[in-house]
């Protein structure tokens, strides 16, 4: 090319510039949203590894992935089915895979217990005793959460059921049916991502959406469906269209709501998720922004005026009580699904009377220390060695979460969802009437929440309850309960005879699962399998070498029916059998 051409296409193309900028609002929403692969089942591979991630052209930033540079891919679960995770940790460092919001035994929880490795796979297989909904997984080492999260190991779950294919609502994934991962990240002048540890000062300055900068999304006119999950270690968003145009939301943490809630501002805390439809009809050609209203948060919470720290301290972080996009909705083509159903399904509440039991959770300090003690729950930080609450199998409980600091402070509980019974004594909004695990508490503000502990009974492994402010729980304002299950009969700790081997049910008689206590003179090959009444295998327990001592496997019959089954184990090519007997 001639340098008078050169010239020519220079001029042109500063003009055009300035006209673009002279009649348009500065279009910033330039890269298309990332939409996660799906993964369905029943087995699912996750690899977790280093990895580097371009959220800006031509850089390449440090991050840990799963399957991929940054995030993980979207788990579709169908509920009432037997699923097999294998997590593989290539990290480098320990870890743990958490399926946040799942009905799921202790051991399969993928808490701070359940360490993998470097370089090992953990097999967990369970039950999908969940309703449809949508959940995520992330890792849950204690003290290293927030960092784990923070460089990108996170994904969505979305569990379907009948009931909800049933109705009215767009499903089609990556189409109509999108997920939306919020997080605020930091990058520095090399495109490094930086790491705030500490409190809750784990707030970035710059927003990514399913690892996207600076977001659009295309989108048929119709009825559109975000799956909106604040996977932030600690901002709090205030959620609303650039119009203020209402929007409905159908489904809270653990499933959908009773009905359609209409709403144009949805404040969501770390940790929680929200089902929300977004009516686009009419709208071929034009474009939405969905927003973060953060000046209407409240002072001092992370993400509002004064709240969460960040670079240069709380006041400066540019994101903090200013309103910020968080991604473009461009509309074109058409969709046929133009209306919202009217009711969704039967959320049947719990009743406080049919409570067992009452316990309260305040969140403080550590008690008894001078200075600025560290965050707490009930006085005490987190020790892995220390059960703080025994919750008995069956029973209905109310915790009362009652805020004694001076900030607000997601408060998440594994294994159950929860139904919120009052705010400082007043009926929780509509949108907040469905099922819950994760719940923002406000300085003050009793919240009684309520839920019944059904299944997964364990004497040894517990569940966690914690702020889902990373940087806090990371600091231990964590805590951890059983389910004890007061019939089950009591581990024997005599070593058993060798070749024999006993089976130890919770509860008795059988329903779900049991474990298989036997011990070894010398380190053995052992192979432990169920077969069904007929003979046919069922499933291999194990197969491998164990040490000599007291061994245990243990085998979670799940869906199988009612009916006689066989367990044999074979020790270096010995068999003996013993049968168990389900009845559900
Ligand atoms: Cu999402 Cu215990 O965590
Ligand atoms: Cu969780
Ligand atoms: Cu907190």
């Amino acid at each position: 090319m001639s340098p008078f051409h050169m010239t020519i296409c220079r001029i042109f193309f500063l003009a055009s510039v300035s006209f673009f900028l002279a009649t348009q609002p500065v279009l910033s929403q330039i890269n298309p949203l990332a939409i996660p692969p799906t993964l369905s089942g029943p087995t699912y591979d996750l690899t977790l590894a280093r990895s580097s991630h371009e959220f800006m052209n031509g850089i390449q930033t440090t991050t840990l992935g799963i399957n991929g540079t940054y995030l993980g891919p979207t788990l579709i679960l169908e509920s009432g089915t037997d699923v097999q995770m294998n997590v593989t940790n290539q990290i480098g460092e320990p870890t743990t895979i958490h399926w946040h919001g799942m009905h799921v035994a202790p051991e399969d929880d993928g808490g701070p217990h359940t360490v993998i490795p470097d370089g090992t796979t953990w097999s967990p297989d369970f039950n999908v005793l969940d309703q449809a909904t949508t959940f995520w997984y992330h890792p849950h080492l204690h003290e290293r959460t927030g960092e784990h999260v923070y460089k990108g190991l996170a994904g969505v779950i979305i569990v379907r059921d009948a009931i909800e294919v049933g109705l009215n609502l767009p499903r089609t994934y990556g189409v109509n049916d999108i997920p939306v991962v919020l997080q605020d990240r930091q990058f520095n002048a090399q495109g490094q991502l930086v790491f705030n540890p500490g409190g809750a000062g784990q707030t970035g300055n710059q927003m990514v959406i399913n690892g996207t900068l600076d977001p659009f999304v295309a989108l048929e006119a119709g009825i559109t469906r975000l799956r909106l999950l604040n996977g932030s270690n600690s901002r709090v968003y205030m959620l609303g269209l650039d119009n203020d145009a209402d929007f409905h939301m159908i489904g809270s943490d653990g499933g959908l709501l009773s009905a359609p809630v209409a709403m144009n501002r949805l404040k969501l805390a770390p940790g929680e998720r929200a089902d929300v439809l977004f009516d686009l009809n009419g709208l071929e050609g034009q474009s939405r922004t969905l927003m973060s209203y953060s000046s209407e948060l409240t002072q001092g919470e992370p993400g509002g005026v004064g709240g969460g720290g960040g670079p240069g301290g709380p006041n400066t972080n540019p994101l903090n009580g200013t309103d910020f996009d968080i991604m473009e909705l461009r509309i074109s083509g058409t969709s046929t699904l133009n209306s919202i159903p009217s009711s969704l399904v039967t959320v049947e509440p719990l009743n406080e009377s049919d409570s067992d039991r009452s316990r309260p959770m305040l969140l403080n300090n550590v008690t008894g220390q001078g200075g600025p003690a560290p965050l707490a729950i009930n006085g005490v930080e987190l020790d892995l060695n220390v059960i703080n609450e025994i919750v008995t199998l069956g029973d209905t409980e109310i915790w009362t979460i009652t805020n004694q600091t001076g900030e607000p402070h997601p408060f998440h509980i594994h294994d159950i969802q929860f139904q919120i019974l009052d705010r400082g004594g007043i009926a929780p909004p509509a949108h907040e009437q469905g099922w819950k695990d994760t719940v923002l508490v406000y300085p003050g503000e009793p919240v009684r929440i309520i839920s019944r502990f059904e299944d997964h009974a364990d004497p040894t492994t517990p569940y966690m309850y914690h702020c889902h402010f990373l940087g806090h729980e990371d600091g231990g304002m964590m805590g951890q309960f059983l389910v004890i299950d007061p019939n089950a009969t009591t581990i024997e700790q005599e070593l058993l005879p060798y070749g024999d081997f006993e089976l130890m049910n919770y509860p008795d008689p059988f329903v779900d699962w049991t474990t298989i206590v036997y011990s070894l003179e010398t380190i053995s090959h052992v192979r432990i399998k169920v077969y069904d009444a007929t003979g046919r295998a069922l499933k291999t327990l194990f197969d491998g070498f164990r040490d000599a001592g007291r061994n245990e496997s243990i085998w979670k019959a799940g869906s199988v029916p009612s009916g006689t089954y066989f367990i044999q184990i074979e020790v270096d090519g010995i068999p003996a059998t013993k049968s168990v007997r389900i009845t559900k």
